[in-house]
């Protein structure tokens, strides 16, 4: 079975945003050690990246092997070609072209697209994002493990991650680790069925 990974980048205070902050944009060489902990290691194994519109839209200007620079480090090139070569699923109702290699759009009900793709051949499946998404997964307990990245930042601002829930989502602390810049990494397994 196609294991899904739902990954939520967010600041303190629940916000989806990519703040500045002390070593925010640290690369020792030709590494960074929040790629090295959160996609190197699954370069082989996953091989669908789901994305809500707008964070489709952010990946495909950015994060393809053409847009990157020849001066760029070397996680940023693997990051880009990892991405060009996966399939990626960008959820919409408006894009009518997705405009990048090997992706396709799908709409409609959020479980019912990750029970079809479940159902599909391939590895392991990745939702990426954004918090509009995010959330949609929570509600409908869609995710086998979660991926938090906590970055130490109170933002005030950007989309938010959090709103009402019928039932709560709930989940076992698999591991965590804090990055020497103050990231917290929290991976979580999704309890489901647990009766509250
Ligand atoms: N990893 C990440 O990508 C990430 C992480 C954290 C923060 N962010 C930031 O978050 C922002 C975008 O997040 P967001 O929450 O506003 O947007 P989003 O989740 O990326 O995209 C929302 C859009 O996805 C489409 N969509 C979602 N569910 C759908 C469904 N079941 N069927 C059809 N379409 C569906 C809709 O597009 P249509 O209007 O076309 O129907 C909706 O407007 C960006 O600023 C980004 O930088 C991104």
């Amino acid at each position: 079975m196609r294991k899904v990974t739902a990954q939520v980048y967010m600041t303190v205070d629940g916000r989806g945003a990519f703040p500045k902050y002390p070593g925010w944009d640290r690369d020792t060489g030709d590494s960074n050690p929040l790629f090295d902990r959160m996609w190197i290691p699954r370069y082989d194994d996953v091989t669908t990246v789901v994305m809500g519109r707008r964070s489709f839209l952010g990946h495909r200007k950015v994060w393809t092997a053409k847009a990157r620079k020849p001066t760029d480090p070397k996680y940023a090139h693997d990051y880009a070609r990892f991405l060009d070569r996966v399939e990626k699923v960008c959820l919409s109702r408006r894009l009518t072209t997705p405009g990048w290699e090997n992706a396709r759009i799908l709409k409609g009900d959020l479980t019912r697209i990750v029970a079809k793709l479940k159902r599909e051949k391939g590895g392991n499946i990745i939702i990426e994002g954004g918090p509009r998404l995010l959330l949609e997964v929570f509600r409908h307990d869609l995710a086998d493990d979660y991926w938090f990245i906590v970055m130490p930042v109170v933002y005030g601002r950007g989309p938010r991650y959090w709103g009402s829930l019928a039932r709560q989502c709930t989940l076992k602390l698999l591991e965590s680790e804090a990055t020497q810049d103050g990231e917290l990494l929290l991976h979580y397994e999704a309890v489901h069925g647990f009766k509250a």
